[in-house]
């Protein structure tokens, strides 16, 4: 998984996250939206009728960027802000 597809500040500190068991880096002060994004990561879970759902306000409000966090689900990825050791599941590893 590529390490990062945007340009951070040069004094942004990397953070470790675990994305449906891959390790993959953000920055401190990112929300999960941005560094699944960032990862490559588009499909943050399954709609009902199983299309796969990506984030679409970025402000906390349409709830299609939920996913499952450190083993809660339907955590907001757009309003959650990274913390080292994270673990996300998205659905799609399943
Ligand atoms: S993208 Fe709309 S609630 Fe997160």
């Amino acid at each position: 998984m590529p390490d990062s597809r945007r340009i951070a500040s040069p004094d942004a500190r990397r953070v470790q996250i675990v994305v449906d068991d891959v390790e993959v880096t953000a920055f401190e002060g990112d929300t999960v939206a941005t560094a699944l994004l960032a990862g490559g990561i588009t499909a943050f879970h399954r709609g009902v009728d199983l299309t796969p759902r990506t984030p679409f306000c970025n402000m906390g409000t349409c709830f299609e960027c939920t996913v499952t966090i450190d083993d809660r689900r339907l955590r907001r990825a757009c309003v959650t802000p990274v913390r080292p050791g994270m673990r996300v599941e998205t659905g799609e590893s399943r």
